[in-house]
């Protein structure tokens, strides 16, 4: 008889080859020219899931589909699995900072480089490979499993609460698993025990009706680009605090049991600075690095706009200013009061002379889980059994707003294993996954049933 096992040892080279195909497909949720792109990602998990021996469904939302795939046939008294991926990917520029084409998949030198390797389309197919080992080796599954795929992740998730609303009862499960994060470091393998929340938002800031002579008008006339920079400045104190009023009230502070856990961890903070090319780490003063990146709230600029800035100088005075801020969230914090906090704030700091608006981008709620129960046991042995070493818990500072819709509308715990590696580059140029990853993943997914079987 074939185990899964011997089945995955045989199959190096179409695993990888059967992974291009689908990171072929630029599935970018973001840009409207890839629309039937990622309508094309979509099918290639459904009809891979359908010759699985899945039944499948494609559900139409105002945006991308949401794959529903689902194999009951281990009855009713077993307990159900819910697999949460998406299939869409971030945008892949700038182009011309990729050493291969990000939709060009090419190995190097151990790491399989393109869009989507590790974000999430690599880390979605280690689970649809390995229910189709399972089901190709033993003709079935130990436990009942749903598969819920999306295409808008990037974009913010925007249709799929209601989709999990609409469908609470078929979606009922006992636990949801999900690998779209990173294990701690090569060879740690990690299971995450908080994300933090998003709040994003866009500030305009309008002074003249439009662009003025910097020496006619200049000293007299509001200038916005001078007046968005002030009004950021106020964000933060000198301790690195963001500095609106309220900002924190709801921050649950960890306990001296929790940081001195993260305060164990093998972290090496000289290698994540260099990693970065920055000269320095800087952030809230009276946390380290990793509780600045895990568990404490934080304000970013992510873009700014105004002004000239092509070649040369050209004197003038801007008359308009837009930054891209986000905040990322901890536990208690709630995305649409912290933007109410930031409108007031604003509202209260900004000079009368210009117009100031906020815009709302995407929210998403922080997460923290309890990593404890069946489930959890049952991956922390997987993962120790594949790897050859007790998995770590971890936090991430990277946010998956849908995770705690997921444990509030299906009241069943998140299992977040990632198989990522620090340092591979998500939403940046050269994303890649670890070519070993690929079997270890899938190995520890099947480890992970077994522990499940009986
Ligand atoms: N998979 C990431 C989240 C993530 C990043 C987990 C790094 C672990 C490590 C996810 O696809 C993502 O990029 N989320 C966005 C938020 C979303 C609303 C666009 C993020 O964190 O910026
Ligand atoms: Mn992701
Ligand atoms: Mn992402």
């Amino acid at each position: 008889m074939t185990t899964p096992a011997d089945t995955l040892a045989r199959i190096g080279g179409p695993l990888r080859e059967e992974l291009f195909h689908f990171l072929r497909i630029p599935s970018v949720s973001a840009r409207s020219e890839h629309r039937s792109d990622v309508r094309r990602a979509a099918a290639w998990v459904s009809d891979h899931l359908r010759n699985t021996g899945f039944s499948t469904q494609m559900v139409e939302t105002p945006g991308h589909p949401i794959v529903l795939g689902e194999w009951r046939e281990a009855g009713p008294e077993a307990p159900t699995l819910l697999i949460y991926g998406h299939y869409d990917v971030q945008p892949a520029e700038p182009l011309e900072l990729w050493t291969s084409p990000p939709f060009e998949p090419e190995i190097r030198d151990g790491r399989l480089y393109a869009r989507g390797a590790t974000d999430d389309k690599g880390q979605l197919y280690l689970h649809l490979k390995a229910l189709e080992i399972l089901m190709g080796s033993r003709g079935g599954l130990p436990v009942n499993v749903v598969v819920v795929a999306e295409g808008e992740e990037e974009v913010g998730s925007p249709n799929l609460l209601p989709f999990l609303r609409d469908h609470q009862d078929r979606l009922a499960c006992d636990a949801v698993i999900i690998s779209d994060s990173q294990m701690f470091a090569p060879g740690v393998p990690s299971l995450l025990s908080s994300l933090r929340g998003l709040a994003y938002v866009e500030i305009h800031v309008q002074g003249a009706r439009s662009d003025l002579h910097s020496g006619a008008y200049g000293g007299a006339v509001p200038n916005a680009a001078t007046v968005l920079a002030r009004l950021l400045a106020s964000l933060h104190d000198a301790d690195g605090r963001v500095a609106i009023p309220g900002f924190y009230d709801r921050v649950v502070e960890w306990d001296s049991e929790a940081r001195a856990a993260i305060d164990g961890l093998p972290f090496d903070e000289e290698g994540f600075r260099h990693e970065t090319g920055a000269p320095g780490l800087q952030g809230e003063a009276g946390y380290r690095t990793l509780e600045r990146l895990w568990i404490r709230p934080t304000c970013e600029v992510n873009g700014l706009l105004s002004g000239y800035t092509g070649e040369g100088a050209k004197t003038v005075l801007p008359a308009r200013a837009m930054a891209k801020v986000s905040f990322r969230l901890v536990p208690d914090q709630d995305p649409d009061r912290i933007s109410a906090l930031l409108r007031s704030h604003l509202q209260a700091v900004a000079p009368p002379e210009v117009k100031v608006e906020v815009r709302e981008l995407h929210h998403g709620r922080p997460w923290r889980g309890s990593p404890q129960g069946p489930f959890f046991e049952a991956a922390r042995r997987a993962l120790a059994r594949s790897f050859g070493q007790e998995p770590v818990l971890t936090g991430e500072g990277g946010s998956i707003p849908i995770v705690s819709d997921f444990e509030e509308v299906l009241g069943a715990p998140v299992l977040l294993l990632g198989f990522g590696l620090p340092g591979s580059n998500l939403h940046a140029p050269d994303e890649w996954f670890p070519d070993a990853h690929l079997e270890k993943g899938i190995e520890t997914l099947l480890h992970l049933y077994g522990e499940l079987d009986g």
